[in-house]
Formats: structure tokens, C-alpha cells, sequence
């Protein structure tokens, strides 16, 4: 991916997959882990609605509201330079009709700056798709398990296993039809996600999906090892909750000591 751009673009990811070229992404929620995976390097950052897990505790993702979303995005645009910034629609904000998704991500676009949204489903969405395309919005598909669909789907299980497969791709090709400029392969065997991305014309980018995506997403807490509990298929970089931990158990213990403030940390007259 150009590294001098002031702003990779929907092309470029289309550019990537038409030449094979392998591409990163990383959800983020807040200015100071946005600026810092920009600074780093990242190509595409999501304001995910994993942020109901991840920065408000919740269960599921469901009862994230537009609100939450819209304040978050904000926060991840202003801190980032080139990274290409993705807003997940949550729950209930899209499903009733392409008009109400239409209203919904004009919000995003218009009030936090960002450059696309993602919304979960398959072929039953191609409308909604290419209703927020012929707006000037482009959306991001999300295919294979659809988090917001963890009832239905009867918890955390892999998608497109066997006989699933040829609907998978089905849904892939019919979403890269109406338009989506990419698509995301959750927890889809890594031989499917190979075949869905050699078969559509747009990125596949994967989490749980195998090294053939065009590009790999984690949800940044996983990769740095600060969830409690991460997926078999995360990678962790960094032990930031040993980290922390450590700095909070010595901050604690100084303090108690008194040896936290020092003179040099204080101000004298
Ligand atoms: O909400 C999210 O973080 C996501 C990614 C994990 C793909 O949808």
C-alpha cells in the first residue's frame, strides 16, 4: 500500500486486491490508540461495534447506538492522517430498509468525517448496498459470522463450513455487485475465504478467515493482550495488560509508601 499518501482511498484497497498485495487493518475507538496504529502504519482503522465489548463491557455488540458510535468515530478520524477510517453501522440502525440505513450513514459521514461504513449480511442487503453507493458513501460488507446475529447463529461458530460455502460466496459475489468496495470473512474456513477472494473483483479482508484475505483485521485489545480472553485466531504483539497492571501495582505502592510524590515532582512556592 502507497506509504505517502495523505489519505489511502477506497481505490487503493481495490488496487491492492487486483495486484495481490496484502494490506492491514485494526479496530480503534479513541484518539490515542488511532493516532498511534496511523503513526505506526495501519491502512485502515474500524470503529467497530466490538466497542460495546470492548469499551463499555456489554455482552454483545447490539446495544451500541448510533450516538456511541457517531462520538467514537469522531475521536478515531481527527487523530489519523492516512489510514482509511470504517464505521460499523450498529445494530438496528440499517436493517429496516436502505432509507433508514441511508439516514444512518449519512450521520457517520456527515458528523464524524469518516471515509465508509460496514454492515453485517449477506445477499438480502444488496439493495441497502447499492442505495448507500449511489449516495456517494461507500460501504464495507461483513459476511460469515455476523456478530450481531450471535442469537440466530446459536453463539461464536465458524460459517461456510461444507454445503455453506457455495451460499457464502453467493452473498460475496452479490454484495460486490451492488457495490461494496470490500468485504469482511469472520470466522469462515480458511480454504472458503481463499476461494471467495480468487472469485469477487473487490478486497476480502479477514479475521478468523486464513492467510488468503487480501487483508487481516483483529480487534486491537486482542492484539496487544489486553482482553482476558482472546479468540483462538488473534495474535497478541504486546502483554499491555501485564504492563499495566505492573505500572498501576507500583503507582499504588509508591504512593502508599510516600515516595510518589518526589521534590522533583513537586512544585516549591
Ligand atoms: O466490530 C468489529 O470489531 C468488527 C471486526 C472484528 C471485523 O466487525
Amino acid at each position: 500500500m502507497p506509504s505517502q499518501v495523505t489519505r489511502l482511498r477506497t481505490r487503493h484497497f481495490l488496487d491492492a486486491h487486483a495486484q495481490g498485495t496484502k494490506f492491514s487493518c485494526l479496530t480503534s475507538y479513541d484518539a490515542l490508540t488511532a493516532g498511534i496504529f496511523d503513526e505506526a502504519g495501519i491502512d485502515l482503522l474500524l470503529v467497530g461495534d466490538s466497542a460495546a465489548n470492548v469499551v463499555y463491557g456489554r455482552e454483545t455488540t447490539l446495544s451500541l447506538t448510533l450516538d456511541e458510535t457517531i462520538t467514537m468515530a469522531k475521536a478515531v478520524v481527527a487523530a489519523t492522517q492516512r489510514a482509511f477510517v470504517v464505521v460499523d453501522l450498529p445494530f438496528g440502525s440499517y436493517e429496516a430498509s436502505p432509507s433508514q440505513a441511508l439516514e444512518s450513514a449519512i450521520r457517520v459521514m456527515k458528523e464524524t468525517g469518516a471515509h465508509a461504513v460496514k454492515f453485517e449480511g449477506g445477499a438480502e442487503l444488496a439493495p441497502t448496498v447499492e442505495k448507500l453507493v449511489a449516495a456517494g458513501i461507500p460501504v464495507c460488507a461483513h459476511i460469515g459470522f455476523t456478530p450481531q446475529s450471535v442469537h440466530a447463529l446459536g453463539g461464536f461458530r465458524v460459517q461456510g463450513r461444507g454445503d455453506q460455502a457455495d451460499r457464502l460466496l453467493a452473498d460475496a459475489s452479490s454484495l460486490a455487485a451492488a457495490g461494496a468496495f470490500a468485504v469482511v470473512l469472520e470466522m469462515v474456513p480458511a480454504p472458503v475465504a481463499a476461494r471467495v477472494t480468487k472469485a469477487i473483483n473487490i478486497p476480502t479482508i479477514g479475521i478468523g478467515a486464513g492467510a488468503d484475505t487480501d487483508g487481516q483485521i483483529l480487534v486491537w485489545t486482542d492484539m496487544a493482550g489486553l482482553s482476558t480472553v482472546a479468540p483462538r485466531f488473534s495474535r497478541t504483539y504486546a502483554d499491555l495488560r501485564a504492563t499495566l497492571t505492573e505500572a498501576a501495582s507500583s503507582y499504588i505502592a509508591d504512593i502508599n509508601s510516600g515516595s510518589f510524590p518526589s521534590e522533583a515532582e513537586s512544585f516549591q512556592d
